[in-house]
């Protein structure tokens, strides 16, 4: 790391613990504690992710960083301080709750900082650097490694409260992109600590596409992939919020389905299934994805039900996917 990056890593780290102080100690704050405890995170799970506030003052940050000795080139670089057309600088992040995003070294290198009053946009992130790679990086791997191990098994979100409230339910194994789609650096990142790894995006269209792009990358990177069972229409840490954490413990996580029978669900949009001719190519489609599924027992598991749905002879579906087998090697 250069002696600038060194620097920019000790900013993060003063400013982490400067906001965190603010949002759980004093009237600056209070609205940010306020709007945490409104969403059901305790004051030890404010804690252990060292969520913060920003004052909603211009240079609040930077005076405090100046007292510190820090060099305004270094403050502009962080990405905590922006620089204006005068040549003045203002706190980037103000008046908004803090997410400190750390590396797979609990170092802080980014922060996700969410409005509490509806501004646009809902989340204002750090700017990309050197450091803060979103593509690169997985919320909260640090601190889910060890139970990512010790599972063998990782529960993939979309959003930081995602893993916060899951993290506060007893999933500790929990980690997310954030707001991007995954990236095959991540997926083959998850790879080197797991053999399975568990889709747990927003039960919305958007998560729906999302949990299908990533689940391939994941497939290709040689995971086990498994889809959580959420109700439509919510996110994780609504349900969380609704219904407590041990009914998604066992409803959502425990009860994720197969990436088989997810597919096979999911692409069905894409067939008017009353139609025969649809029908058979619904059919094929299936058999295609399934000739590369390794497990033979998945394969048949899938294969008999598809030759009880829709009446076709095992014999005839098994050829069809030796076909298939062969051509994808
Ligand atoms: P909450 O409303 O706080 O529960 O957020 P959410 O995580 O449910 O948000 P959503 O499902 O809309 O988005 C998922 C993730 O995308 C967030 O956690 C952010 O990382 C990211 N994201 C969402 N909105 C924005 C935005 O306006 N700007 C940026 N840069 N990222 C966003
Ligand atoms: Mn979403
Ligand atoms: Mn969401
Ligand atoms: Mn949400
Ligand atoms: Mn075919």
């Amino acid at each position: 790391v250069s002696e600038e990056n060194q620097n920019v890593l000790s900013a993060y780290e003063w400013v982490t613990k400067l906001y965190h102080h603010l949002l759980r100690f004093t009237k600056d704050g209070k609205e940010g504690y306020q709007y945490f405890k409104d969403r059901g995170i305790s004051d030890e799970t404010i804690g252990a992710f060292q969520l913060g506030f920003a004052p909603n003052a211009k240079n609040f940050t930077s005076e405090f960083l100046e007292k510190k000795g820090f060099h305004q080139q270094v403050l502009v670089k962080s990405g905590l301080i922006s620089l204006n057309q005068d040549n003045s600088v203002s706190d980037r992040f103000r008046g908004r709750v803090t997410i400190p995003i750390r590396n797979h070294l609990g170092k802080t290198v980014g922060f996700g900082a969410r409005t509490i009053t509806g501004q646009e946009p809902k989340y204002l992130n750090s700017s990309e650097s050197e450091l803060f790679q979103k593509g690169k990086l997985l919320y909260n791997f640090d601190l889910a490694k060890k139970h990512i191990r010790r599972q063998n098994e990782a529960v993939l979100f979309e959003g930081y409260m995602d893993v916060i409230s899951a993290y506060q339910a007893g999933v500790k194994n929990a980690v997310a992109t954030m707001g991007t789609s995954l990236t095959d650096f991540q997926a083959k990142l998850l790879r080197r600590y797991v053999d399975s790894v568990v889709l747990c995006y927003d039960a919305d269209n958007a998560g729906t596409e999302a949990t299908y792009k990533a689940a391939l990358l994941l497939l290709r990177a040689g995971c086990i992939v498994k889809v959580a069972n959420l109700r439509e229409n919510t996110d994780p840490d609504s349900f969380i919020h609704e219904y407590g954490g041990e009914i998604f413990q066992e409803e959502v996580i425990r009860s994720s389905k197969t990436f088989m029978s997810f597919y096979m669900q999911y692409i069905k949009k894409d067939y008017n299934l009353r139609n025969e001719g649809d029908r058979i190519q619904y059919i094929e489609d299936v058999l295609k994805q399934l000739a590369m599924i390794d497990s033979s027992v998945e394969r048949e598991y899938y294969m008999k039900e598809l030759s009880n749905e829709y009446n076709i002879s095992m014999d005839t579906l098994t050829e069809e996917l030796n076909g298939h087998r062969r051509k994808s090697g």
